[in-house]
């Protein structure tokens, strides 16, 4: 059985733990619910749970398409064990519908389909505000190889593919989402989580925001909407 040992990393959300293994980590969802590059941080009860049980539902859909992904199994209500990734600093960003930076950077309509999804790259690093990038300057400063953002790329449209699917069929519009790789030998794999902290959600009737949008713009029932999606899915929470 492997063990947790030291902290490696403390995140805005989760806490990276050391194993016993030095292959594989601990990943800990706290309650923290950040916005703004971590300048608005707050405890909501029981997301920590919510988001763990739901990342590793979806990362199984991921795998079971195909997809390399970081996850080994579900430890506990608010830990996964994970393969020990070498994190590329660059966040793969899909929308299918127009919100968020988007519609403040190009001052389009927000719930505008776009068709192709666009891809937008973004470098992680709160201090500058995650700026957008794209792949040459990733190339010149040496955070992935061309090859590796052609992987990321295709595996991030292959993700949109499962996904949109999946939350349609449940009634939801998968509107943008994010999503972090890193290398494991060599390969890219799928990193980080994938929950309502981290994408855009919106019932399909009613166009009600069911994700991190009702937190970051005040509208309330944060935890009562991330429950709400992972229920209409079949992820079990209790
Ligand atoms: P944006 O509209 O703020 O650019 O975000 C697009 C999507 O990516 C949205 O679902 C939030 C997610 N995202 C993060 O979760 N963290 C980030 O650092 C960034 C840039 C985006
Ligand atoms: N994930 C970033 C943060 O926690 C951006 C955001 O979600 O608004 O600050």
């Amino acid at each position: 059985m492997v063990q947790k040992t030291t902290e490696l990393y403390r995140g805005k959300a989760k806490t990276v733990y050391n194993t016993s293994d030095e292959n594989l980590l601990v990943l800990h969802f706290r309650n923290d619910t950040s916005a703004f590059d971590g300048e608005r941080i707050e405890q909501l009860d029981r997301k920590g749970m919510i988001n763990n049980k739901f990342n590793f539902f979806i990362m199984q859909k991921l795998e079971q398409a195909g997809i390399p992904t970081q996850v080994e199994a579900l430890l506990a209500d608010d830990e996964v064990l994970v393969k020990k990734l070498a994190m590329i600093p660059v966040e793969c960003v899909v929308r299918n519908y127009a919100a968020g930076s988007l519609v403040r950077r190009l001052g389009v309509t927000e719930g505008i389909a776009l068709s192709p999804a666009t891809f937008e790259l973004f470098l992680k690093n709160d201090a500058l505000h995650d700026p957008m990038v794209n792949e040459s300057l990733a190339e010149s400063f040496g955070w992935a190889t061309a090859e590796q953002l052609a992987e990321m790329k295709r595996l991030t449209f292959k993700a949109n593919d499962v996904l949109q699917a999946l939350f349609d069929d449940a009634g939801m519009l998968l509107v943008d989402f994010k999503l972090e790789f890193g290398l494991f030998n060599g390969q890219v794999v799928l990193g980080d989580e994938f929950s309502p902290d981290g994408c855009r959600l919106w019932d399909k009737a009613t166009r009600k925001k069911l994700d991190k949008d009702r937190f970051r713009q005040g509208l309330g029932g944060v935890v009562e909407a991330y429950e709400e999606v992972a229920n209409r899915l079949g992820v079990k929470l209790d």
